[in-house]
């Protein structure tokens, strides 16, 4: 019986093994049985090869759309025929097209505007070849235009964009930047690539921001393709994750956050952004998309704008509004929260008007959020009292002028600034420290 057992059960899984075994043979005779009779009639055989070969370029066509989804050959090959034919200049260019140390392979996201590229930790940014080709049939530079004739295209662009000011600081900066070989001259491609340049939203926003540390340095450029600096952290907090954890504890986004230190230098970046975007070149500038996760923050925790797009400065806001027709106020919006009122007399939108949330504000619902919790007691009292002021403020807007408006802000503005300061002198800061390079050693 010990040993009848074994036995039994090895010849019951060796006949399933077996019916298993026949299977695929019983299938494979299927199949060349039916394969016989369909090739015998020679209309059926053409029919069948006709499949074969849309099956096989089907798959062919899908490889190629899925490896180069980011139309990085098309960009490449434009570019680099451009380049060579004298058309476009960069500080990219010699590495992209003739030295090809820039590898364009990883692409890492494509909208309806750009192609997106990550090499190290630099992300690049190239129009769209359709959008591309509508920049450059109305591109207003011509081969042999003088550098005066350049300089006032600058200054009607410049004026467009910002308002009717002086100028002169920016257009230095254009055309040091577009003056790529530091010749001091604007060779054709230099100028074209330029002006198509500051025809980009994006880069518009990066080139006037240059000089603020909040914004993310400029990498490089070749023709229209303008690379810049990833932040190390993208967003500040999600707080609409929707996990059932989230519908728990409501404040579990903040569990992941930095220590407080960490969080009150990020907050001082913010502050920043705010004083840079009140004024900057004689124009106050707008966020239309606000949101915390628009702002991120590199390894040193300074705090980095990661999503511009939405940045307009007030000139350019008025000028939309006021060509836009409207029937009722919820028809004069721009991005998702400037808005202002519809002149039913004219049936034209209004300019952005005190109705507006200062962006002041709106950072300080983010402080909320972000920076006060886990603090220090000695702080505690401070904080919370000024953000409540300044939200409180927010919700007074109505009963007040611009000007008390602008004064309050300075003023909380100011005492958050300077409490942040004084509560990082004192802390264990070391990661404010950039790593510097090791002095040489003398033998
Ligand atoms: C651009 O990025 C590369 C790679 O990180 C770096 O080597 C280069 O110095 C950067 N150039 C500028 C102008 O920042
Ligand atoms: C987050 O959720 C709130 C309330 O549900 C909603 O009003 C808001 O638009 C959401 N924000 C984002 C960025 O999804
Ligand atoms: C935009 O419109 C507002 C409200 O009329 C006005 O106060 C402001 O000066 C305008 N700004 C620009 C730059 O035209």
């Amino acid at each position: 019986m010990m040993y009848f057992f074994p036995r039994r059960t090895s010849w019951t899984y060796r006949s399933i093994r077996m019916k298993l075994q026949s299977l695929p043979q019983h299938f494979c005779k299927h199949c060349v049985r039916g394969y016989r009779v369909l090739l015998e009639n020679e209309w059926m055989r053409y029919c069948f090869l006709f499949v074969c070969l849309c099956s096989v370029c089907y798959l062919l066509f899908g490889w190629i759309i899925s490896r180069d989804s980011c139309f990085e050959w098309e960009i490449r090959t434009s570019l680099c025929n451009d380049y060579q034919n004298g058309l476009v200049a960069g500080s990219l260019c010699y590495n992209l097209c003739i030295e090809k140390s820039v590898p364009l392979s990883s692409c890492i996201n494509r909208d309806d505007q750009f192609s997106m590229f990550r090499w190290s930790n630099i992300l690049f940014k190239a129009l769209n070849p359709d959008k591309h080709k509508l920049l450059e049939v109305s591109n207003p530079v011509w081969d042999g235009m003088s550098k005066a004739d350049f300089i006032s295209l600058l200054e009607k662009h410049f004026a467009q964009l910002l308002g009717n000011k002086d100028h002169s600081y920016l257009i230095l900066r254009a055309f040091e930047f577009a003056d790529f070989n530091r010749n001091n001259e604007l060779t054709y491609a230099e100028a074209r690539s330029m002006w198509e340049l500051l025809q980009i939203q994006e880069f518009q926003i990066l080139f006037i921001f240059q000089d603020n540390t909040v914004f993310p340095q400029l990498n490089s450029t070749c023709g229209s393709m303008f690379g810049y600096e990833t932040a190390y952290q993208q967003i500040l907090y999600n707080k609409n994750q929707s996990t059932y954890l989230e519908s728990i504890f409501p404040n579990s986004y903040q569990w992941s956050l930095p220590d407080f230190p960490r969080r009150a230098h990020i907050a001082l970046g913010l502050l920043e952004y705010i004083f840079a975007t009140m004024e900057t070149d004689n124009t106050k500038f707008y966020m239309c998309d606000f949101s915390p996760q628009n702002f991120g923050y590199n390894q040193y925790y300074e705090m980095k704008v990661t999503k511009f797009d939405g940045i307009v400065s007030e000139t350019v806001l008025n000028k939309t509004m006021s060509t836009k027709t409207c029937e009722k106020d919820s028809d004069c919006v721009y991005g998702d929260i400037c808005h202002s009122t519809c002149n039913l007399v004219t049936g034209k939108c209004n300019s952005i008007d005190e109705m507006y949330t200062p962006d002041f504000i709106k950072v300080c619902h983010v402080l909320q959020d972000y920076l006060l919790y886990d603090m220090p007691i000695k702080v505690k009292y401070l904080l919370s009292h000024l953000v409540a002021d300044c939200i409180r403020m927010g919700n007074k807007m109505s009963t007040k002028t611009r000007e008390t408006i602008a004064v309050d802000q300075n003023i909380i503005h100011d005492r958050l600034n300077e409490i942040l300061w004084n509560e990082l002198k004192y802390a264990d800061n070391k990661f404010l420290t950039r790593p510097t390079k090791k002095p040489p050693v003398l033998i």
